[in-house]
């Protein structure tokens, strides 16, 4: 496998999509392995947009489908756009269709964001439905074991946005904001919530992401909500492609892209 590593950043950079997805599905049932042996339980918050979408299909397939303690895994989202869960950008819609459908969840395990056309209605019922499931695990606030995050081009991550400035010790799990693309109100975790995980995976792809990906890891000025990704005591890992990682300055060396034909 064609992969280059910063042990020290936990960064690894694949040159093949292919080898990005199963490093990640191997991370996801790792994970899920040792949530299943410690608690009998694994919580996971899933991310949107594009770059999971070969990932949720990697676990429709062997080993993954089989291996993964699937019967112990609960589904939670960090963010939903606020448009019906059949419309292509909602993202529990998109994850159901692309690997939810495939498995036998057990009912009850799969908590998408509930949708609303005001969002601030909705946010309760999210906040009820974590308190709910990890007060089940002895805890007063949301632990997740596993989170997935992508980047947009503008740092944002979930749906916190650089020109929406919350604060990440604010007492609210799920909070609400505009922007995006597409631009629609959408629910999010809040940053506490997202630095509390035992992991957090980063799958980071495409040369657009090159420059909020090399200030990720080289002294910005810019404060950024991705800036704002600190675990408290869990893990944190990114999976870059050769695109999404050329920017980045390795004592000097540079990830070299992909030369194009
Ligand atoms: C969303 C997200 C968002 C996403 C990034 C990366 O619902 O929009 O959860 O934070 O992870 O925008 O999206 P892409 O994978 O499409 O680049």
């Amino acid at each position: 496998m064609k992969k280059m590593t910063d042990p020290k950043n936990n960064i690894q950079i694949f040159s093949d999509p292919q080898h990005m997805v199963e490093a990640a599905a191997e991370h996801f049932y790792h994970s899920a392995v040792s949530a299943h042996h410690r608690s009998g339980c694994f919580s996971v918050a899933l991310s949107g947009g594009s770059t999971p979408r070969a990932l949720h299909r990697r676990f429709c397939e062997k080993p993954y489908i089989l291996n993964i303690p699937w019967k112990s895994t609960h589904l939670f989202w960090v963010d939903e756009r606020m448009v019906p869960y059949d419309h292509p950008e909602s993202n529990f819609g998109v994850a159901k269709k692309d690997f939810i459908d495939k498995l036998s969840l057990p009912p009850g395990h799969v908590h998408p964001m509930p949708i609303s056309e005001n969002p601030d209605t909705v946010v309760a019922h999210y906040q009820l439905q974590l308190k709910t499931y990890f007060e089940k695990q002895n805890r007063s606030e949301p632990v997740f074991d596993f989170i997935l995050l992508g980047i947009g081009t503008d740092g944002h991550i979930a749906s916190l946005f650089p020109e929406n400035p919350f604060s990440d010790t604010s007492n609210q799990w799920v909070i609400t904001a505009k922007g995006g693309d597409p631009r629609v109100w959408r629910m999010t975790l809040n940053y506490e919530i997202l630095n509390s995980a035992k992991e957090i995976l980063f799958l980071i792809s495409g040369v657009g992401k090159a420059s909020v990906v090399k200030s990720m890891f080289e002294n910005s000025s810019k404060k950024l909500p991705v800036h704002r990704i600190r675990p408290l005591n869990g893990k944190i890992t990114y999976l870059l492609d050769r695109e999404a990682a050329s920017h980045i300055n390795f004592s000097g060396k540079r990830y070299p892209p992909k030369k194009r034909k």
